[in-house]
């Protein structure tokens, strides 16, 4: 196994839970189904032990350092046979609904505005019906039961609930060829083409035929491919975002994502058990065959797991079998996570743009400026490009950790500074799949291109306010309570200024005070409508010390973001709103939309690209544009926090099982997320302090102008860039008709009203849980007698590396992880390191902390979590592949030396 790059950051700040890792590149048909052929060589026995036969195929594949991959169809035969537990499943809802009353939107996704593009759902009782299909013993099957919460979990179509547990978190179904849609000049309606072919075509010079692609499975093309967006895209606001989310682009290429066909699917996509087919024709008549694969979404060999009783104890209960625990101590055995981590060699990187010249098909040119060890999954993800009279800010993400943040920052700067010097006029900032990431980076970019709006503009605002209930209620009077109380000098003073469940320090947006104590927040008589109850608007203290250490690891002036805490401006602006526009493709999702946001009030026009074929307008952002994205793993620490250290008698906190640290959750959790606060928009608030506030979630935001991609641009972005100046600047002619109109600029509303909900696509084509029998195939092999009674996994503490730097589990590595210590008032702690023993990454479904490393705690009160942040790239014989590399870090240790600097 080589390892082609230098270890790379993926920032994990807490915002996001969006960003899709991928696990492989299969630009190439022949290859991927030659690859998928290679795993079958072996021929092992699939009807007897389905699910044995898998991790046959897992061990025998990272034996041969080969990625495994499968016919989806092997998959499904496991995942069916896997039975059902009414207990468990029970656990599992009281848990789940109890993490989702923190979701902010329960009220208004019930009952949405006309202008929100997607149908409502009434989440709790969507929940309850669920609980009684389990009291009717209605569920056989696990993946019945957990199709049914993931379709919840769906519907819901925001970027910041996500949960992945259970039997489907360890597999995805994945195409075995990659598409996107395109329209031929522009003006055309976009079709699907096979991506390969589009980037031949284009490396012949155009002389190379295409042919759309006309039938999938004997379906019209668009007609398929809509009922699978409907089915498995996530969390977008409307039909086109979750267009855009199926297809592969560029800009998910350097940052080794696929689309939700290329490799993000979450239901079985085949017709049935023996049928996992895909027949694609195309319109010159050529068919090609091809199989569903499924790909392994967990880079771990659970070693012995043999029956679905196995799988049930390993990924329902999470219990690991006895001699996988056994091996932990055992010097021999060197299979724990199929992985060896001391054999892998770094790439030399030394032309750092290249990489993405390379990764994406020779879409993206050489890159004018480039941030410090630019590189595809993490570290560096800003380029800059000066393209005759444009400069285009290429920015696919906002994830950073606290150093690249600063690089990030620095090269924004340069670019701006450079776009100066040479007298450009017109800029484009491409957000184009940007998920989200570190919110310090939204402020600091805005105010890099907007240093002297004064202050009362609405960039500083960024209120936002969540749902008032009595769980939440409690935990932050606890909470917030228990800070004020402790000492200005105490490390957790700092450390937990910023936590959600502290309002002290936040403004209040009525008066601009701190809010002090949680009562002036959420009073019992908060406001109450549309049948809920809701807290008042707070904003972030981005003056406060405290607050900037605690929420952006601000040690020093140049750590705050630019323009607030300490960083003061020094540049002034060089561009008019009118003369920089954004480029998105509807997927801009969190951080993204905080930054989209303070552009479009600041007047900065927005052009969208892509969406389905037809006309009409497009939202720029239509990922999350939820204020918080936050952890059930996060939650459930807290609500022991106060259960076990501050209210012990309270009886609204979920009971804790003796010998587990957190409330059980039934079925193993690998990640859940919610969103638990709503955006609200100043000139909302403005309008009436006290009165009803609708969440920019539900509001509708069309982006000024929308073009198609094209074949000529979809794997060219000199060309689509060049498409965007021409749209914005000198030829609003090539806006898709009927697409301008619909946005409005500060002081000049929209001419046109937003287009009501779509109407729903029904009609069940493609097979899964819904259409496929439930009863035929299997009867669960497997003997109850198998499954130990569990719950949530427990919760381990790490240890320090002995004193030779090694540690006791083989698989473990000694790393020195910073610590941060207790400081004085006006002094701020400096990090200083310990050499912890961390285990190895796996592979995890979401880039968020906590995901695949969330089983330990760093820190005695167990606040920090344990996440992968570097990812690289690894290849195999075929071809280079992404992975989570490297250890899980915790976050916020303490230290006991003295490590403080003056404060600035
Ligand atoms: C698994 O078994 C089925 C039915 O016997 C067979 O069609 C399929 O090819 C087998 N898969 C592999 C990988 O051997
Ligand atoms: C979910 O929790 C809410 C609030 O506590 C409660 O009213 C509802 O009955 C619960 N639903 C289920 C299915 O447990
Ligand atoms: C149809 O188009 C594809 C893609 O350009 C090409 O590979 C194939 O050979 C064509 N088939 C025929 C029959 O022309
Ligand atoms: C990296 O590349 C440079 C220039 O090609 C070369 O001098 C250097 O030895 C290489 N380093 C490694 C570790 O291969
Ligand atoms: C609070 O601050 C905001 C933004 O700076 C400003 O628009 C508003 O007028 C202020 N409100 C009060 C009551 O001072
Ligand atoms: C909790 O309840 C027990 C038993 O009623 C009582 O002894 C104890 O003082 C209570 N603790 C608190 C913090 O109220
Ligand atoms: C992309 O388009 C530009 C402008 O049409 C062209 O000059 C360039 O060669 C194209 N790039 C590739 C890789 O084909
Ligand atoms: C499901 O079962 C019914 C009745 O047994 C049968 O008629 C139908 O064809 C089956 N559907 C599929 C997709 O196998």
């Amino acid at each position: 196994m080589i390892l082609r790059s230098a270890f790379v950051l993926l920032g994990i700040l807490g915002q996001h839970a969006d960003a899709k890792p991928r696990y492989d590149q299969r630009s190439d048909i022949e290859s991927a189904t030659s690859r998928a052929l290679a795993s079958r060589q072996v021929d092992r026995d699939n009807s007897t032990r389905p699910c044995g036969y898998l991790f046959d195929e897992v061990k025998a594949s990272l034996d041969a350092d080969l990625y495994p991959i499968f016919w989806a169809g092997d998959v499904y035969r496991c995942l069916v046979t896997v039975p059902f537990l009414n207990d468990v499943g029970l656990r599992f809802i009281e848990y789940y609904n109890t993490t989702l009353q923190f979701q902010s939107t329960l009220a208004y996704l019930q009952n949405p505005t006309p202008e929100y593009q997607q149908p409502a759902i009434d989440v709790v009782s969507e929940l309850g019906r669920v609980k009684q299909k389990i009291l009717d013993n209605q569920y056989q099957r696990q993946l019945d039961f957990e199709y049914d919460i993931h379709s919840i979990v769906l519907a819901m179509h925001d970027s910041h609930v996500t949960l992945s547990f259970g039997i489907t978190a360890p597999f995805v179904f994945a195409s075995p060829f990659d598409i996107v849609s395109a329209s031929v000049d522009g003006k055309a309606l976009p079709q699907p083409f096979l991506k390969e072919q589009i980037v031949r075509a284009r490396n012949s010079d155009w002389v190379l035929q295409l042919s759309p692609i006309v039938t999938i499975n004997g379906f019209p093309a668009v007609e398929y491919l809509t009922r699978f967006a409907k089915q498995n895209s996530f969390g977008n606001l409307e039909d086109h975002a979750d267009w855009n989310d199926l297809f592969e682009h560029p800009a998910n290429d350097i940052q080794g994502f696929y689309g939700t066909w290329g490799g993000q699917t979450l239901f079985y996509p085949g017709a049935s058990l023996e049928d996992d087919g895909i027949i694609v024709k195309l319109a010159n008549g050529t068919s090609y065959n091809f199989r569903w694969l499924a790909l392994l979404n967990e880079l771990v060999n659970p070693g012995p797991l043999e029956t679905a009783g196995d799988f049930y104890n390993y990924f329902v209960l999470g219990l690991e079998p006895a001699s996988m625990q056994d091996s932990d101590d055992d010097d021999d055995d060197s299979d724990d996570f199929g992985f060896d981590f001391d054999n892998l060699k770094q790439i030399n990187l030394t032309d750092q743009e290249n990489i993405w010249v390379y990764e994406s098909d020779g879409a993206y040119p050489k890159a004018n400026i480039s941030q410090k060890d630019l590189a595809v999954t993490g570290g560096g993800v800003v380029t800059g490009y000066f393209q005759e009279d444009i400069g285009i800010l290429s920015l696919p993400s906002f994830y950073q950790f606290p150093d690249e943040a600063k690089e990030f920052s620095a090269t924004v700067q340069k670019f701006i500074t450079e776009a100066e010097k040479r007298k450009l006029k017109k800029i484009i900032i491409d957000i184009q799949q940007n998920r989200g990431g570190t919110v310090a980076l939204a402020f600091d970019t805005f105010r890099r291109f907007f240093p002297e709006e004064p202050d009362n503009l609405p960039w500083s605002w960024a209120g936002s306010r969540r749902r008032s209930h009595p769980l939440g209620d409690l935990l932050g009077t606890e909470i917030t309570n228990f800070w004020n109380e402790l000492d200005q000098d105490d490390d957790d003073k700092w450390d937990e200024a910023a936590n959600e469940f502290v309002i002290s320090p936040r403004i209040d947006a009525r008066n601009n005070q701190t809010f002090g104590n949680w009562a002036k927040y959420s009073p019992s008589t908060s406001s109450h409508y549309r049948g809920d109850h809701w807290s008042n608007v707070e904003r972030y203290p981005l003056f406060d010390d405290q607050f900037l250490y605690s929420a952006f690891s601000s040690e020093a002036v140049e750590d705050d973001p630019y323009g607030h805490g300490h960083n003061k401006i020094n540049t002034s602006q060089i561009w008019k709103a009118d003369e920089i526009v954004l480029l998105t493709d509807g997927l801009c999702s969190s951080a993204c939309s905080v930054f989209a946001n303070m552009m479009a009030q600041a007047g900065v026009r927005s052009i969208v690209a892509g969406g389905r074929p037809e006309t009409g307008p497009m939202q720029g952002v239509a990922g999350s544009r939820g204020a918080r994205a936050y952890s059930a793993g996060i939650l459930d620490w807290l609500m022991r926090f106060v259960k076990q250290e501050l209210n012990p008698n309270s009886t609204l906190i979920p009971n804790i099982p003796p010998d587990f640290e957190t409330r059980d959750s039934g079925i193993w959790v690998h990640h859940a997320a919610f969103n638990l606060r709503d955006e609200i928009l100043k000139p909302d608030f403005d309008a009436n302090p006290d009165g009803q506030h609708l969440p920019r979630q539900f509001q509708y935001e069309a982006a000024h102008c929308r073009i198609f991609y094209t074949i000529k641009n979809i794997y060219n972005m000199t060309q689509l860039w060049s498409d965007v100046a021409k749209a914005a600047w000198t030829n609003p002619g090539i806006c898709v008709a009927d697409s301008i109109g619909y946005a409005d600029l500060p002081n000049q509303p929209a001419s046109s009203i937003p287009p009501s909900r779509l109407p729903i696509h029904t009609s069940g084509i493609i097979s899964t849980k819904s259409s496929v029998n439930n009863t035929d195939e299997t009867v669960p092999i497997f003997n109850e007698g198998d499954i130990v009674a569990g719950t949530a996994p427990k919760i381990e503490k790490l240890v320090e590396c002995k004193a030779n730097r090694t540690c006791e589990i083989k698989g473990w590595r000694c790393e020195d992880i910073p610590v941060a210590d207790t400081c004085k008032t006006g002094e701020r702690p400096k990090f200083s390191s310990v050499a912890y023993c961390l285990p190895p990454c796996r592979m995890s479904s979401t880039a968020d902390s906590g995901t695949s490393c969330g089983k330990y705690s760093a820190d005695k009160r167990g606040t920090s979590s344990l996440s992968c942040k570097a990812r690289t790239m690894v290849e195999t014989k075929e071809k280079a592949r992404p992975q989570y590399i490297g250890c899980c870090q915790p976050r916020n240790i303490k230290a006991s030396g003295s490590m403080c600097v003056k404060s600035p």
